[in-house]
């Protein structure tokens, strides 16, 4: 996949850092001292951890280096470090081990989840929010277009690149065994859109990027050209005229026994 495209992801930055405020609500930890953001992307879910625990050691890690530049910035007081999720290493145990929207690009989360559980000081906390959309019409769309004959040899299996989550109760049967707190929920965001073509940007900056990365830019036109009008037509006009986008994300809190 290309690299991320941190200007595209951080037009619907607000929408996006909902969820991350109500993950690290549930975080339930007064003063940790060392805080890991995974996937840090732009630095906007690391900024709220920097506000909640001003007095941790926090460290963002991406393996984008267009995103981490951004966080940089961001951020210039903060630790931001390029390494895989897959086989990152802390330096010392962590307190709390927080991933918001990254997880779901990484592969395998029956090892991941409990390896990532087994990394935190005894009471840490691991605190994760993943979309849950792959369902979705936005997400059965860019399947059925990719599928089409003048898409399909150069979109092959991009679907792939983006992990299949298990069951929310599959989650908490990984961690329930050794934890001594799981809390999970699911909660479908409904967010009123300007236009299908508001979607459709919305999701360019995410889920549609390893499609359109693959494809020729002239096919890209094509191909974003059809993919926009079956989006209208799926999310029809609201009475405000605006098209209602509900996106269903899980989350996950799990305490560590002290
Ligand atoms: C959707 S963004 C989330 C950004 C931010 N955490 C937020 O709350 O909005 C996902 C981020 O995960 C990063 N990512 C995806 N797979 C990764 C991996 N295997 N290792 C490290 N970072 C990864 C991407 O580079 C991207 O910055």
């Amino acid at each position: 996949m290309l690299d991320w495209n941190p200007a595209l992801y951080r037009r619907y930055e607000d929408e996006r850092t909902r969820p991350a405020i109500e993950l690290l609500a549930r975080v339930p930890l007064e003063a940790p001292r060392r805080v890991v953001d995974l996937g840090c992307g732009p630095g906007n879910s690391t900024e709220l951890l920097a506000a909640r625990f001003p007095g941790a050691d926090i460290v963002g890690i991406d393996n984008s280096r267009a995103m981490l530049e951004s966080a940089r910035k961001r951020l210039p007081a903060v630790r931001f470090e390029f390494d895989d999720i897959h086989d990152w290493e802390p330096e010392s145990a962590p307190d709390l081990i927080y991933a918001n929207a990254a997880l779901q690009w990484v592969p395998d989360h029956e090892t991941l989840i409990p390896r990532l559980f087994d990394k935190l000081q005894p009471g840490g906390v691991l605190a994760i929010q993943m979309p849950d959309n792959r369902a979705e019409p936005t997400h059965r769309l860019m399947r059925e277009v990719a599928a089409e004959a003048a898409f399909s040899a150069a979109i092959g299996d991009a679907d792939k690149l983006r992990t299949e989550l298990l069951s929310i109760d599959g989650y908490y049967d990984l961690l329930a065994g050794n934890a001594a707190t799981v809390d999970v929920w699911r909660t479908a965001y409904q967010h009123p859109m300007a236009s299908a073509a508001a979607i459709v940007e919305w999701v360019r900056g995410t889920g549609l990027k390893p499609f359109v990365d693959r494809l020729a830019p002239g096919l890209q036109q094509d191909f974003l050209a059809e993919y926009e009008r079956r989006v209208d037509a799926a999310y029809p006009s609201r009475a405000d005229g605006r098209r209602l986008l509900a996106f269903p994300r899980m989350f996950i809190v799990a305490g560590r026994k002290a």
